[in-house]
């Protein structure tokens, strides 16, 4: 923090003297050395080295026409060098997603080993210039970039955020801004909940009744209350073709799309369409309140396997990612739900459990799910594939191979660290951003509930309270959007920025590089950012409350205590 202090004050005396424009990029790089005076990029030919791929070739060129069209002078690009003053250098030294970055007065030396790494650099050169950048027009701005030097890798590789577009369904353009940010902040990671009890949204050509169906719900409950309806059909579905479209538009840049078909919990849009997936056979409707289904897939129908292995053919056909997400979560009721499930009363599933020797009592239920997540886990190593699950897949005995995401607190991480288990920190007290942004709610749009404010969101340290010694198996971090309260694009970007902002800082910076009055100087810049780019954010950390339009003054500090 002491680095950075002295970071800002010498940014700070220098746009004094000189107006070295202030420094102000999110997350923040891990080594910067400022230096004296700007480089003018307007109008500056760019420099590609021959041996440059063609995806970060592309990248450097889609920044230079967007330097052009927003400066109004062209910046050419080429691979033919003749001392252009802004070059892009391949540097086999540095790590994959490492990059170096030297501006001086008189040009601007970019050096990575890899795409991700070429993409960061320029993530970072368009968060150095005028928010303009950003924008879809000529700007009168002054392009400069100040002198920095600049070395910087990320602290977690894997850097991602979630969507849910089954509670409410965001169109492929929608999902597309979602990726766009997230990349302006160096994520790595989309977490695609496609699957979920109120409605299936993934094109399934060997199922077609599961977006015939499936994709469907009649109406849905009124604010919080279970008993109240809209009368309004909702619903959607992606086609593969248009998955394959996202696919390829986050891989551009630099964006995985990691899909999730969640099971054999929150199932229910499944077996609306195929009853004969469930232990009573039916029938089902697509969920129309929010909560947790008791009803589930039958773990003792082999047709249940057939039809997971069929869809999952289909599923890795579409998403090229290492990891293919298989839920795990919230089988068995709600928290409070101590009744029976469907399990205990099945035929096949009792038959299975006897099979197995799995002993009658409450942990029972976990052993069976333990079976077809390990079976799941197998039909998907089968097809080159591992997978991820939310922490409920540690209870019981799980099988080696498998990453965790913890979501319910941090527990079900760190225990699974010390188990052997790489894991993706998501824990719901710092990085569920359906979850409130002040205490006052009423001046608020409806969330879920609970609090999680922007500093909360920025302080999460992602190995506290780990075993020593365990922290290596923590490979990313995560923020998650659930949208049962969120029906509007603006009021989705709404949770998310500049939340996800904080986040990006948990994911890349170096927990000694972390420091909230940093962060919260920059926050005028995310502000202008997302004005020119068009999204919708919050504005807490400058004392309003609620979406735009509607918008009031916190109360002071003391009276949200
Ligand atoms: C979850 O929030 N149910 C993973
Ligand atoms: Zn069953």
């Amino acid at each position: 923090m002491k680095k950075f202090l002295l970071i800002l004050a010498a940014f700070a005396l220098l746009c004094c003297s000189q107006k070295t424009p202030e420094f102000h990029v999110v997350p923040m790089p891990e080594s910067v050395t400022p230096g004296e005076g700007v480089f003018q990029i307007s109008g500056k030919p760019f420099y590609v080295e021959e041996v440059l791929d063609t995806s970060s070739r592309a990248a450097v060129e889609r920044f230079a026409s967007q330097l052009s069209l927003v400066s109004g002078k062209a910046s050419a690009v080429s691979s033919e060098d003749s001392g252009q003053p802004v070059r892009f250098l391949l540097n086999p030294n540095l790590g994959e997603e490492e990059y170096a970055l030297n501006v001086k007065k008189n040009g601007v030396n970019v050096e990575a080993s890899a795409f991700n790494g070429f993409l960061y650099a320029i993530e970072t050169l368009k968060q150095m210039l005028p928010e303009e950048i950003y924008g879809s027009a000529k700007a009168s701005a002054k392009w400069n970039l100040p002198v920095v030097s600049i070395l910087d890798s990320p602290r977690f590789p894997y850097r991602g955020v979630h969507l849910d577009p089954c509670r409410h369904f965001w169109s492929v353009e929608e999902t597309k801004r979602i990726i766009d940010i997230a990349a302006a902040f160096k994520l790595n990671r989309f977490h695609w909940h496609l699957t979920d009890d109120q409605g299936w949204r993934v094109e399934i050509k060997s199922y077609p009744r599961l977006t015939e169906v499936g994709a469907w719900r009649d109406e849905t409950m009124v604010g919080k209350d279970f008993e109240q309806f809209d009368g309004v059909r909702h619903g959607g579905f992606y086609t593969q073709d248009e998955l394959r479209e996202v696919v390829a538009y986050a891989a551009e840049r630099g964006i995985t799309v990691i899909p999730e078909i969640d099971l054999p919990g929150h199932m229910v849009a499944a077996l609306a369409s195929y009853p004969e997936l469930g232990c009573t056979g039916g029938p089902y409707e697509v969920r129309k309140v929010w909560g947790i289904a008791v009803d589930i897939l039958c773990a003792g129908n082999d047709e249940v396997f057939t039809f997971l292995d069929k869809v999952f053919d289909e599923i890795v056909d579409i998403f090229p990612s290492e990891y293919i997400h298989i839920g795990g979560d919230e089988c068995f009721g709600s928290r409070r739900y101590k009744g029976e499930i469907p399990w205990d009363n099945c035929p096949k599933c009792r038959a299975r459990m006897r099979k197995l020797g799995i002993k009658k009592g409450p942990e029972a239920r976990h052993y069976l799910q333990n079976y077809v997540t390990a079976r799941v886990q197998k039909m998907l190593e089968a097809k080159g594939r591992k997978i991820i699950g939310w922490d409920e897949i540690l209870q019981g005995n799980l099988a080696p191979g498998a990453t965790v995401m913890s979501w319910r607190g941090t527990k079900g991480g760190i225990e699974a660290a010390s188990r052997d288990f790489d894991v993706i920190m998501s824990p719901n007290k710092f990085l569920y951003l359906d979850y409130y942004q002040s205490k006052e709610q009423d001046k608020e749009p409806l969330a879920i509930g609970h609090y999680l404010p922007l500093e909360m969101v920025y302080g999460y340290e992602p190995y506290e309270g780990m075993e020593p010694g365990t922290e290596d198996h923590i490979i990313g971090v995560q923020a998650n959007l659930w949208t049962e309260y969120i029906s509007t694009p603006e009021h989705l970007e709404y949770m998310l920025l500049p939340r996800l902002c904080a986040a990006s800082e948990v994911q890349w910076c170096s927990a000694e590089n972390k420091d909230y009055k940093r962060f919260d100087a920059s926050i005028d810049h995310l502000f202008r950012m997302f004005d020119v780019m068009g999204y919708t954010y919050a504005k807490h950390a400058r004392g309003l409350i609620g979406l735009p339009g509607s918008e009031q003054k916190a109360a002071p500090a003391e009276d949200c205590q």
